[in-house]
């Protein structure tokens, strides 16, 4: 805990230093959910806030593409990233080629394309979605028919709100494929009253199985607002344990699946980022204009 505080009194110091402000995703550990981020909240959440920020320097404490949306949506300003490994396995399922590969085999289908992928993907796409806005932004296509890359769960998932078929492509999360409908009917067996929202990034039967589904913002609301006796969370660890530590009445049930890549980012990191002045984000300026494009006809819906 020592080494905790030193890091997070660091932090705050060096953000006033820095004109700096850090944008913490819901996944990360509480200490730096609770301690040191100017802004909490899911992908969409974040890159609505990067727009705004009038600070100098935006830390993100997120994954790879978190930074990117970041940089894109506000290119002025200096974008760091804790750890440059903090990837996505969505992300990296999927080039800029394979796309091309896609409209070429599907012509005249517009491409849906979810947040969790790299500038490149995003440059080749029509626009994208978050899971917190894919229903509203494929309704807005008017179109009965939709490629919507990479993640294959999700694109179900939202075919079935939606109606639309879509076309996939064979990316997964690894973290939110490993949960099986067996573990929500344990869960039920050992927890009858409790309440599961699951992230759509699971698989369709998993969603199925839950009472809802929804991005982890919208998890978060579901919480804090109905403030059900228990709950299970059927995504990432870190979501209990941050709205745990804010409403200690709420009893949570914990299968727990850990993002190692949103685990990447530490105090210690970001101090170290704030400090060094690292790792700092840019985008192929041939890249950026039209991935700028397809972010922002999302933003727009
Ligand atoms: P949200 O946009 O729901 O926060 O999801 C991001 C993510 O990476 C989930 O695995
Ligand atoms: Fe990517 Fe899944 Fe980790 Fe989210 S939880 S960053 S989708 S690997």
């Amino acid at each position: 805990w020592a080494t905790y505080a030193d890091d997070a009194e660091a932090i705050l110091r060096l953000k006033q230093q820095r004109n700096a402000v850090v944008l913490a995703h819901n996944y990360q550990t509480p200490e730096i959910f609770h301690c040191v981020s100017d802004v909490v909240g899911d992908s969409l959440a974040l890159a609505r806030e990067a727009q705004q920020v009038d600070a100098d320097v935006i830390v993100l404490a997120g994954v790879h593409f978190m930074a990117e949306t970041a940089k894109l949506l506000n290119p002025t300003k200096t974008v760091l990233i804790p750890d440059p490994l903090a990837g996505c396995s969505l992300a990296e399922s999927i080039t800029a080629a394979d796309v091309c590969s896609l409209r070429a085999a599907h012509p005249g289908v517009p491409v849906v394309t979810y947040v969790n992928t790299s500038a490149d993907v995003k440059a080749e796409s029509d626009i994208c979605c978050t899971s917190g806005n894919a229903v509203k932004v494929i309704e807005s296509l008017g179109v009965d028919r939709v490629i919507m890359i990479p993640d294959e769960f999700l694109a179900q998932n939202i075919a079935r709100q939606t109606g639309v078929e879509v076309i996939t492509w064979p990316g997964r999360c690894e973290v939110h494929e490993r949960f099986t409908a067996q573990d929500i009917e344990r869960i039920r067996a050992d927890h009858p009253e409790t309440v599961v929202l699951a992230h759509p990034e699971c698989p369709p039967e998993v969603v199925a199985a839950a009472d809802l589904a929804g991005s982890t913002a919208q998890m978060l609301d579901f919480v804090v607002q109905r403030r059900p006796r228990q709950v299970t969370l059927i995504t990432e660890c870190s979501m209990s344990d941050n709205i745990a530590a804010q409403h200690p009445e709420i009893d949570f049930v914990r299968p727990c699946n850990l993002c190692p890549h949103m685990k990447r980012n530490s105090l210690a990191k970001i101090r170290h980022s704030l400090e060094s002045m690292t790792h700092e984000v840019t985008i192929d300026p041939a890249v950026a204009d039209r991935a700028r494009a397809a972010v922002d006809r999302m933003l727009s819906v």
